[in-house]
């Protein structure tokens, strides 16, 4: 997968597969699937190390994710997140950034919202880093925001969406994330744009779909936003497994002689 097969992809008319991952074991399961593309997301602060949000996350936090999820996903197209104000900064701060996750492994980086960012984003696509946006519900904007809220309710709000995905596409973006907005923008987007809009939250018309990967295979545990699909009771399972291998152990059922060395 390259970022020139995705725009062919859309073209074609052939839906997009996106999953976040942050570990090697879950890699190599990604690896063996025909998911098109990892997102390395931000939200690993809230799912991996248990934050409520995605704003403690750090650039060496993902770092060291994008390299496991590279170990363990050795030919997959990998995005890694920008996180929170990591590319706010000064010129060279930001590209250190940058440089700090394509030399972990990733392909490309994204980034959330399009206002002050165009510029940064012409510079990496100058410099041969692609470059994914991120518009709607912007999770590092949960302050601002005043919650993780679905966004573009009223007219003026849709426009503004609107624009900020062709203003990316046009800064160079080779894609667009479309997080909790109306269905019917999404699809307005999605035929406005010649870029692929791979929709969280943001209906069917999009050219493809993105999930946290915990919450597609059901190991949230009660955190089930409308939007997601689980495709698997993932901790009901472990639940059951790690039940069965307590009672093995407390019945001395585990392990059996052929378990063990002689
Ligand atoms: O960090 C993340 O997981 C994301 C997706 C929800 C798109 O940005």
């Amino acid at each position: 997968m390259t970022v020139s097969d995705l725009k062919k992809r859309k073209l074609a008319g052939e839906k997009l597969t996106m999953v976040t991952c942050y570990d090697a074991w879950s890699a190599r399961i990604l690896e063996a699937s025909p998911v098109d593309f990892i997102l390395v997301g931000d939200s690993a602060a809230m799912v991996m190390h248990g934050f409520r949000d995605t704003i403690p996350a750090t650039v060496e936090m993902l770092a060291a994710h994008v390299e496991a999820v590279r170990r363990g996903a050795p030919t997959k197209f990998i995005v890694a997140d920008l996180p929170f104000l990591a590319f706010r900064g000064d010129l060279n701060s930001n590209m250190r950034a940058v440089q700090t996750f394509m030399q972990a492994g990733a392909n490309a980086v994204k980034l959330e919202s399009r206002d002050g960012n165009e510029s940064f984003v012409r510079h990496l696509v100058e410099s041969g880093v692609p470059v994914m946006g991120h518009i709607g519900l912007t999770p590092q904007f949960v302050n601002a925001f005043g919650g993780f809220k679905v966004q573009g309710r009223d007219s003026d709000a849709q426009k503004k969406i609107l624009a900020d995905a062709q203003a990316l596409e046009e800064a160079g973006c080779f894609s667009v994330v479309l997080e909790c907005i109306p269905q019917s923008l999404a699809a307005e987007i999605t035929t406005s744009v010649s870029i692929p809009t791979i929709g969280i939250g943001a209906g069917v018309m999009c050219d493809g779909q993105v999930l946290v990967l915990q919450d597609l295979l059901g190991l949230s545990g009660n955190f089930k936003p409308k939007f997601v699909r689980r495709y698997l009771e993932g901790g009901e399972l472990v639940g059951q497994a790690l039940a069965r291998f307590c009672a093995d152990v407390r019945e001395r059922k585990f392990p059996a002689e052929s378990e063990g060395y002689q």
